[in-house]
């Protein structure tokens, strides 16, 4: 279904996530028919650019990142859909030219900032004072949407002086992932697993997305932003909401976001003790990745020599409810890890005795997982135990096996597409709410206060490991293993 006809105002246009996501993200789009033949794309940066100059940037800075390749006629149509408005984006009468484009139509107008926040209240209060009708207008908000509670307050109030909270689209593209909607799915459209869904059933959640990744020239940007902030503040607690939450009543998207915020708010707080066993902060040394040698965080350009800043989060978390009170959910994310993997492994409690020989004992049992894999490939598999064929009841594990490449042969859509689509649609689901938000920072600020005060220094882990040892001892004093301890 192609969208409405609309004008997408993308701010930061000259940007690196602008040229790596969202306009490759757009792109991809216009060529599958869902961008209505009305949809106009305004890119607004400070950059002097001829409309020709900038189209040529965008052909040569856009495309390498449009995965499943361009073809020429389906390009030129695409760029046939941009302006180029060069706008120093302080400057309030500028604004002007961009009221007066606006002012001409009757689509639906989104308002994309991918600038760095800082420009968010100006931005705002500028497209205010221009005289542009903003009562149907939608706004997208890129992460990081502040650094702690406070100014992530700050940040808030300032666009809420402007935009009412259901027309701000604050981005997490982890919830565009086809694999975390699956999720969805998965929990509330089977009535096998809900029964299941909880702390008599659930020995443990784990939940990991690693990168091999280092800081990919944004050395500067991540020094002053670390893996907390940076993936668990938002994607890791998202996907824990996601895998957390009770049943909503509908996939409105306030009914999600409600049971989500439930999460967030039940959070456990961790104590002093707390801090220090059930968390972990490290920072990669010089290692190799795939073979290839990468050199130590701290000798990446834009990172301080001495920086104490985190590549590596591994935590302990609870939920303090009903369902979930007393089973452990370890959250893990890392740059420069072993492998690249996003997933969700649920671990069920093991069998209360055993009438047949069970690998590893009793506790064999808990080999029934099922694991729901993001990345690189997406799959949800459910492990068990088999009779081995022949003489004898030995028993193994296997793996019933859904791969989604291959039990859906259609294009699946890249997070970004999928998120740009709902919020030129006005489907607020997959995107966070200010409440969401802020519950997220109060749980991680007391931790990131801490290691800021902390006289020790985050753990070194060699670059293409699965990070420090004490992620891995942190698991075994809660009686779990990471997979790749197993
Ligand atoms: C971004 C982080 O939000 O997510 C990056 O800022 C990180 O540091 C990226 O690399 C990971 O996203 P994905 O989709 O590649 O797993």
């Amino acid at each position: 279904q192609p969208t409405i006809p609309f004008t997408f105002t993308l701010f930061g246009a000259t940007g690196d996530l602008s040229m790596r996501k969202i306009l490759p993200a757009l792109f991809v789009a216009h060529r599958e028919g869902k961008l209505h033949q009305d949809g106009r794309i305004i890119c607004v940066a400070k950059q002097d650019f001829s409309q020709e100059d900038y189209l040529a940037w965008v052909s040569k800075s856009a495309i390498p990142y449009v995965k499943s390749g361009v073809d020429e006629a389906h390009w030129q149509g695409f760029l046939a859909r941009i302006t180029y408005l060069p706008l120093d984006l302080l400057d309030r009468p500028g604004y002007q030219v961009l009221a007066d484009a606006l002012a001409a139509s009757k689509a639906v107008s989104v308002f994309y900032l991918a600038t760095s926040p800082a420009l968010f209240e100006p931005i705002c209060a500028n497209l205010a004072a221009s005289g542009i009708d903003l009562s149907q207008a939608r706004l997208v908000l890129e992460k990081p949407l502040g650094h702690d509670l406070l100014s992530s307050r700050a940040i808030n109030d300032a666009v809420a002086r402007v935009f009412a909270e259901d027309q701000i689209y604050r981005i997490d593209h982890y919830l565009g992932k086809e694999a975390v909607q699956n999720l969805l799915a998965l929990r509330f459209a089977n009535s096998l697993f809900e029964p299941l869904w909880r702390r008599e059933s659930v020995a443990h959640v784990q939940l990991t997305i690693a990168e091999q990744l280092g800081v990919e020239g944004r050395g500067e940007f991540y020094d002053a932003t670390g893996a907390m902030r940076d993936m668990v503040q938002n994607h890791l607690l998202q996907l824990l909401c996601m895998v957390a939450m009770e049943p909503p009543t509908s996939l409105d998207a306030d009914a999600v976001r409600d049971e989500k915020l439930r999460v967030l708010r039940a959070l456990k707080p961790f104590s002093a003790e707390d801090m220090e066993l059930k968390a972990v902060r490290g920072q990669y040394v010089a290692g190799a990745v795939d073979d290839k040698s990468v050199a130590a965080y701290r000798q990446e350009p834009g990172v301080g020599a001495e920086s104490q800043t985190e590549t590596f989060v591994a935590l302990h978390a609870e939920i303090n409810n009903w369902r979930w009170a007393g089973v452990p959910f370890f959250l893990r994310t890392g740059k420069r890890l072993a492998q690249r993997t996003a997933e969700i492994v649920i671990t069920f409690r093991p069998i209360p005795h055993a009438i047949l020989p069970m690998p590893g004992g009793l506790a064999g049992g808990s080999s029934n997982r099922l694991v729901i894999r993001l990345q690189p490939d997406e799959s949800i598999q459910l492990h068990c135990l088999a009779k081995q064929p022949g003489d004898g009841m030995t028993v193994q594990p296997v793996a019933l096996d859904l791969a989604f490449d291959q039990a859906f042969k259609q294009r699946r859509a890249e997070a970004y597409e999928r998120l740009l689509l709902d919020a030129i649609r006005g489907n607020l689901s997959l995107f966070v709410r200010r409440d969401e938000q802020e519950a997220a920072w109060r749980w991680v600020e007391p931790l990131l206060r801490h290691w800021q005060a902390s006289s020790s220094p985050p753990k070194p882990y060699m670059a293409g490991s699965w990070g420090p040892t004490a992620s891995f001892a942190m698991m075994a004093r809660a009686g779990a293993q990471w997979p790749e301890d197993r």
